[in-house]
């Protein structure tokens, strides 16, 4: 950590969205996954004031005319769910760097994040933004150790892949607890997405995986071993735009995810209709329960696998690879 002189008064930062592409729960229990960051920023802005107090205002507070405010000296576990990962965010700073004065933050985004945006991109543009007021610089491993310390006080559990694609952007081999992370230098595939709705929370579907874990621990340990071993083969084959087999792995996870009991009828219609549509391959990304799929269509079959994911669910686009956290 480096300390510059220069105090800002004021400033904003933004993080990405992410798709994860490979390895969903399997790395919550120390196995490789695949993520690619989503043009869906989150914005937060962090400015200096007197009142010796944090403020935080966010768009559903603003919605309802309040402004959250914490003395500093009162931040901790459990964080009202609203301004959760902000507020752990802060607390991680000033515990690392100290605290100048009192802070206004607001924060802003899409209403509707598909699932794609995510806790961890707040968390790191309020790290991002605080630490630039301060002066103070971080590289992106100690950025990402600070936010994804702050995430997991905020919500207890979480493999940090979202963390590490809201740092360093672009396309990432992530194993989980963040112990390898390297950017890999790829174009983003041709791939689609398709949103099945919204789901109840992920923490339920972590919680139900580990629940079948517990019960079964053998057997699911060897599903989480051969979804390690899809990432690390598709982590190849994307370099190598080898698209024919990176459809069959991904046909191959998504049966594996099925298997933990985090496919949906919702998700499995609009994965069916990709695939029969000529899509190479089509799967579930995140959690499960709902939110999104996405299905590899590069030319002449994308036309006819958008039109399907049109019918079955909902299309949805952003960019990928999409830039990480910057200061805007
Ligand atoms: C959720 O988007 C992905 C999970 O693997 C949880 C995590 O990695 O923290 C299910």
């Amino acid at each position: 950590m480096e300390y510059s002189s220069s105090v800002s008064p004021k400033i904003t930062a933004s993080a990405p969205g992410k798709l994860m592409l490979f390895g969903e729960h399997a790395v919550v229990y120390g196995r490789p996954c695949l993520v690619t960051a989503v043009d869906l920023r989150v914005s937060v802005t962090v400015e200096l004031n007197t009142t010796g107090l944090l403020q935080i205002s966010t768009p559903l507070l603003r919605e309802q005319g309040e402004v959250r405010t914490v003395a500093f000296d009162a931040l901790g576990s459990p964080y009202p769910p609203e301004t959760a990962f902000v507020e752990a965010a802060i607390a991680r700073v000033v515990r690392a760097c100290g605290m100048p004065g009192g802070l206004s933050i607001t924060t802003d985004g899409p209403r509707l994040s598909y699932g794609l945006g995510s806790s961890s991109a707040v968390t790191v543009a309020t790290v991002a933004a605080f630490v630039a007021v301060l002066g103070v610089e971080l590289g992106k491993r100690a950025m990402f150790e600070l936010a994804y310390a702050a995430v997991l006080d905020a919500q207890g559990k979480g493999s940090g892949f979202d963390v590490a694609s809201a740092v360093y952007g672009g396309t990432l081999y992530y194993v989980g607890g963040g112990t390898t992370i390297i950017p890999l230098e790829i174009e983003p595939p041709p791939l689609l997405i398709g949103y099945s709705g919204a789901k109840v929370s992920t923490r339920r579907f972590v919680d139900g995986v580990a629940q079948l874990h517990a019960q079964h621990t053998a057997l699911i340990e060897r599903i989480f071993d051969s979804m390690g071993a899809i990432a690390d083969e598709a982590r190849g084959l994307l370099g190598q735009g080898a698209w024919e087999r990176l459809g069959e792995l991904m046909d191959i996870n998504q049966g594996l995810l099925d298997a933990l009991g985090v496919n949906t009828p919702s998700l499995a219609r609009l994965i069916y209709a990709a695939r029969e549509a000529g899509a190479l391959g089509a799967k579930l990304s995140g959690a499960g329960g709902g939110d999104c799929m996405y299905a590899l269509a590069p030319e002449p079959a994308r036309a006819a696998v958008e039109g399907a994911i049109r019918e079955a669910g909902e299309r949805v686009s952003f960019a990928l690879g999409a830039e990480g956290v910057r200061i805007e």
